[in-house]
């Protein structure tokens, strides 16, 4: 199966089991709005609980917090977002497709790094173990062109990003015969800036009213509430203020699935440092953040650093987590320095001094700031697809099994009765009240068992449990294991701590 088939079919099992539903689909769907159903809540509200609880609970420096999603409009000013926050764009006149002309180049820039593997693989082939693949990197004259035209296009657009050049960017865009990936034609319009916010009216009529917008990240909440949490929180430098909740973009180019929606959700934490130290936190947190992906046990060959060649407005560095989704590295979460822009510009436009009082150095100052921002949607589409498996077993048969990571999985047990009659039912769902309190339970008593293993397979049940006549006998059942498959037989009594210690290790 190549990367394409894969992703269509995490995408039709998302929906066939129940993940994510397109909105309003009686009505034909919204374009990049997704609505989360039985099972993707459940995945959703873990993941958030695991990153809540890794940021706020496993740091007593960090606090959360929930903050509206409209807040006053002078915010946006105050930020850069109602200047700033747009996105450089193209249209193609022959297939009347809208592109992000820095992605465009950047997928341009993709393919060359394609060649480049391409003809590592190659070599690697040819010159057997001894192949050292960083020496060729840097002789090979082929390899060495590519490399090199890379770094020019990389130059050349971020001095045109830094400028504001858009006929520069429309300029790379012809030079590099860069066409559209739809029709191939490389008839394209000019390039203009589009602002991605969303805006809305507050007040009972339209006239006179005050046009507010949805946010399009949750990291200004947190800074307009700086003072407020360190004040009733007595927070002491260096401290952070996280915080989950949903933002909502304009997207022009919407595409792959739940990867780039119009409203989504992210999971941030500011950071607040003294100035000055700012590098080594971003260094601590660009490690921490990657330590944590690591810890779900998805393998570190699938997760990379971007370094950003053009940075925001607000950043003095910046980095992105990238993870290796189905149709290539990209994006899932976001680490930035971003200085002391925002405090200082949410005081000047608001006259308020959002200032710390330093006891140690008896000194008052803007904190400077180091975020993390990670998408929810994002991880959660990671989540799934490095899950996704379809296994061919011993005896010849087929299963499509979801190997979420067991803290994550939206049911951790299922409960099944072998057979419908004999006091079995009964004794299942005794058993389910032992467990419910604790652990998302499933009962199943449709089907014969081995549909029944395959149905929680589908759905990343880590641990299925069946009642059967011995269970009557001797209080003992069988629990499997949905990535081995394996069974043991176990103490009924037993099956909290068992369960409790596998989710644990
Ligand atoms: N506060 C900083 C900030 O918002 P960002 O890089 O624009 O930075 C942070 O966004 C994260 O939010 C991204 O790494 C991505 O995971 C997620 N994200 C951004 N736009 C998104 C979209 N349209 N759909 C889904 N997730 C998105």
């Amino acid at each position: 199966m190549n990367h394409e088939e894969v992703f269509k079919k995490v995408i039709s099992h998302a929906k066939e089991y129940g993940f994510v539903f397109q909105s309003s689909e009686i009505y034909d769907g919204l374009s990049a709005v997704y609505d989360y159903g039985q099972l993707g809540a459940e995945l959703k509200n873990n993941i958030k609980q695991h990153w809540w609880k890794s940021m706020v609970q496993m740091n007593e420096n960090i606090v959360g917090i929930d903050s509206a999603i409209f807040m006053h409009p002078s915010t946006w000013k105050a930020s850069g977002h109602v200047d700033a926050f747009s996105d450089p764009l193209i249209d193609n006149k022959d297939s009347k497709k809208r592109y992000r002309a820095d992605v465009l180049i950047e997928d341009h820039i993709a393919k060359i790094e394609g060649k480049i593997d391409k003809e590592i693989k190659k070599a690697t082939k040819r010159f057997g173990d001894d192949f050292d693949a960083e020496m060729y990197r840097q002789t090979n004259p082929r390899v060495k062109g590519y490399i090199e035209k890379i770094t020019d296009i990389e130059k050349r657009l971020k001095q045109c990003l830094d400028e504001e050049d858009l006929e520069g960017v429309k300029q790379l865009i012809i030079d590099e015969e860069i066409t559209d990936p739809v029709s191939g034609s490389r008839n394209w319009t000019d390039v203009r800036q589009f602002n991605l916010m969303f805006s809305t009216e507050m007040g009972s009529v339209a006239e006179g009213a005050n046009t507010i917008y949805l946010r399009p990240e949750t990291a200004q909440g947190i800074f307009v509430n700086y003072l407020n949490v360190q004040k009733t929180g007595r927070m002491k430098l260096p401290f952070g203020i996280a915080q989950i909740g949903k933002a909502f973009r304009n997207e022009i180019v919407a595409r792959q699935f739940i990867f780039r929606m119009r409203e989504f959700e992210q999971m941030e934490m500011q950071f607040f440092v003294k100035p000055g130290t700012e590098m080594e936190w971003y260094n601590h947190w660009k490690e921490e953040r990657m330590k944590w992906h690591l810890s779900i046990g998805v393998p570190a060959s699938e997760y990379r650093f971007h370094d950003h060649i053009k940075l925001a407005h607000y950043a003095n560095a910046a980095a992105d987590i990238e993870y290796n989704f189905p149709f290539g590295f990209k994006e899932l979460e976001g680490i930035h320095s971003r200085t002391d822009f925002d405090l200082k510009q949410h005081e000047e436009f608001s006259g308020k001094k959002l200032q710390y009082f330093d006891p140690e150095t008896q000194e008052s100052y803007v904190p400077y700031v180091v975020e993390t921002s990670i998408g929810l949607d994002r991880m959660f589409l990671a989540t799934l697809c490095a899950s996704y498996q379809e296994e061919k077993l011993e005896d010849g048969s087929e299963r499509t099994v979801l190997k979420i990571p067991a803290k994550l999985a939206p049911y951790k047990v299922a409960v099944l009765p072998l057979l419908k009659k004999d006091g079995l039912p009964e004794k299942a769902r005794e058993i389910i009240d032992t467990l419910k309190g604790d652990y998302m339970c499933q009962y199943d008593e449709k089907d014969a068992i081995g549909r029944r293993y395959r149905r929680q397979d589908a759905i990343g049940t880590p641990f299925a449990i069946t009642v059967d006549h011995q269970t009557l006998e001797d209080d003992t059942v069988t629990i499997r294991d949905r990535d081995t498959m394996s069974q043991e037989r176990v103490k009924a009594a037993e099956l909290f701590s068992i369960i409790t210690s596998k989710l644990k290790g």
